[in-house]
């Protein structure tokens, strides 16, 4: 490869990764990423300090180029340097480390007894979010209120996953047939990009999922119409949509609560309309990725769960209604 070319390389590898919109674990919007945030930075001046120690003994050693004969004369010299360079040096770093990263788990692990309980099911390539206490089921984005601490139960009925909002807390592994907690509190109101963090399969990229926290009022009113079902179309559109729905394998995969539609296989969709994203953050949520989505998702999402479905023009445009309806 050319100098010219790597160059170019190494350029657009920059670029693409100024680009990224994955949030930075530094960037902290709550107690807990803080103190992972601050673990970081001290992991980051020890290694940097340990960095430019070694880096000075090498230029010196380069420099002093002592010659055989002066070898000998510093040897109790050399010795006391390796137990202080080589073992006590090292045992004062790592033990430091040690403390600081115990003791940060130790927070972090520490209930604050009036939490928001919550349980997360990593799913093939999306996220099942219940809200237990209120019998609520939703996908992909979590309504959190702010300033309230969060428990969320993390399991997964597939492979492993991880459940990470850099900007809120640390990574928590969903293992099949085992619970884990993740704790945190939203500092303020906001939409918090959440992804997965362990590689679980070829659309492990597009597992993403958003944590919007808003003013405890404003959840409260969310949640309160998450309760209620209001399934009745308004419109004649909506009415064929929900009719092609339950006539297609649409029913047999997904929930929409009080219709005939029970399916466990995919998203809940009783409150689809008001989701920002499909496909776990992978398209917003109009009406053209609707209808994209449904007629083949495969071609948008490769190797998930959901088969082409192959409907009519107008009975595709009367379930994308329906589904934008559902609110
Ligand atoms: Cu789920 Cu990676």
């Amino acid at each position: 490869m050319t100098r010219r070319r790597l160059l170019a390389l190494l350029a657009a590898a920059l670029l693409l990764g100024a680009c990224s919109d994955s949030p930075s674990v530094l960037d902290a919007k709550g107690d807990e990423a803080r103190h992972l945030a601050g673990t970081w930075w001290l992991m980051f001046g020890l290694a940097a300090a340990v960095y430019v120690v070694v880096g000075g003994f090498i230029v010196v050693a380069i420099i002093r180029r002592r010659d055989a004969g002066q070898a000998g004369s510093s040897a109790a010299g050399d010795s006391r340097f390796l137990w202080l360079g080589g073992i006590v040096m090292p045992v004062v770093v790592l033990a430091v480390l040690a403390v600081v990263t115990i003791n940060s788990t130790r927070n972090l692990r520490t209930a604050a007894g009036d939490e928001l309980k919550l349980e997360v099911v990593g799913k093939r390539w999306w996220w099942e979010v219940r809200y237990p206490d209120d019998q609520v089921v939703t996908a992909n984005e979590i309504h959190v209120p702010v300033g309230r601490p969060v428990d969320i139960v993390l399991t997964s009925d597939n492979v492993v996953h991880s459940f990470w909002v850099p900007q809120l807390a640390g990574k928590v592994d969903m293992i099949p047939g085992q619970t884990n907690h993740l704790r945190f509190t939203a500092e303020k109101p906001g939409t918090y990009l959440g992804e997965c963090a362990e590689f679980c399969g070829i659309q492990h990229a597009r597992m993403r999922f958003l944590v919007i926290a808003e003013e405890p009022s404003a959840f409260d009113r969310w949640l309160g119409r998450r309760r209620q079902v209001r399934p009745t179309p308004t419109s004649e559109q909506e009415a064929q949509g929900q009719r092609v729905f339950m006539r297609e394998a649409c029913a047999g995969c997904h929930t929409i609560r009080g219709t005939p539609a029970r399916g466990q296989v995919g998203p809940d969709l009783t409150d689809f309309g008001q989701r920002r994203f499909i496909g776990a953050v992978t398209e917003p949520n109009t009406e053209g990725h609707r209808a994209a989505w449904i007629s083949n998702s495969q071609t948008m999402k490769p190797g998930n769960l959901m088969p082409p479905i192959a409907l009519e023009p107008e009975e595709l445009d009367a379930v994308v209604a329906y589904l934008g309806s559902l609110e």
